[in-house]
């Protein structure tokens, strides 16, 4: 559950950090190159990454800050779009990569599953999609979280039009960035677009 202005604290601890290692564990799927989507880019570790990796990225987030964050980077083949998930305007089959690390489920549950319609539909076929989902038992399940969290099932009925290559369930003892104790019930996966 996020206030205002939580997620500044955030950037700041993850600015220097490594990229996700589930976006890692991706790259070596990769068979298209082109456009790649970071969906809730924060700080831009991943989208540097992706950059590196040759993509012309597009970073959908709706802090503003990430403007920020991107005039730090200056590469100009990252591109910012300051949008709530749930108000972007997916393009039809663009995009070889598609990223949302740690990020979708702070979408509202109300759109989430049309902004997950809208992630695969974005997706050229053959590209690859690397997303988390939140899991039910997380602790910041809580009503009136407005966040999204799913069982194994429902996120294997989100993955219709998808090919797993990962999907990975986790649950442990975690805390936050901030170093607040928190229960993580978490679905790591990997997969192409059919
Ligand atoms: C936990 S951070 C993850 C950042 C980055 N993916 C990483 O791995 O370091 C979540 C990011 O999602 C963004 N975000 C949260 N809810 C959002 C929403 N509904 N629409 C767009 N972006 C959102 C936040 O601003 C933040 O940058």
């Amino acid at each position: 559950m996020k206030k205002p202005n939580d997620w500044k604290d955030y950037f700041d601890r993850t600015r220097d950090k490594a990229p996700s290692p589930l976006l890692l564990r991706a790259l070596p799927y990769i068979r298209l190159r082109g456009r790649a989507l970071d969906l809730g880019g924060g700080a831009l570790r991943n989208a540097r990454m992706l950059a590196k990796q040759g993509f012309d990225v597009t970073v959908v987030d709706k802090e503003p800050m990430v403007i920020d964050e991107a005039a730090r980077v200056n590469d100009s083949r990252i591109h910012t779009v300051i949008s709530p998930f749930d108000q972007y305007n997916f393009p039809y089959r663009q995009f070889a990569f598609v990223s949302a690390l740690m990020s979708l489920p702070f979408n509202p549950a109300s759109t989430f599953d049309a902004v997950f319609e809208g992630v695969k539909n974005s997706m050229q076929p053959d590209g690859v999609l690397c997303c988390h989902f939140f899991g039910e038992r997380d602790s910041w399940n809580k009503k009136g979280s407005g966040m999204t969290f799913h069982t194994s099932d429902q996120v294997v009925a989100l993955s219709e039009g998808l090919k797993p290559l990962e999907f990975v369930e986790q649950e442990f003892k975690s805390t936050t960035v901030r170093g607040a104790p928190k229960h993580l019930h978490v679905f790591a996966l990997i997969a192409y677009k059919i």
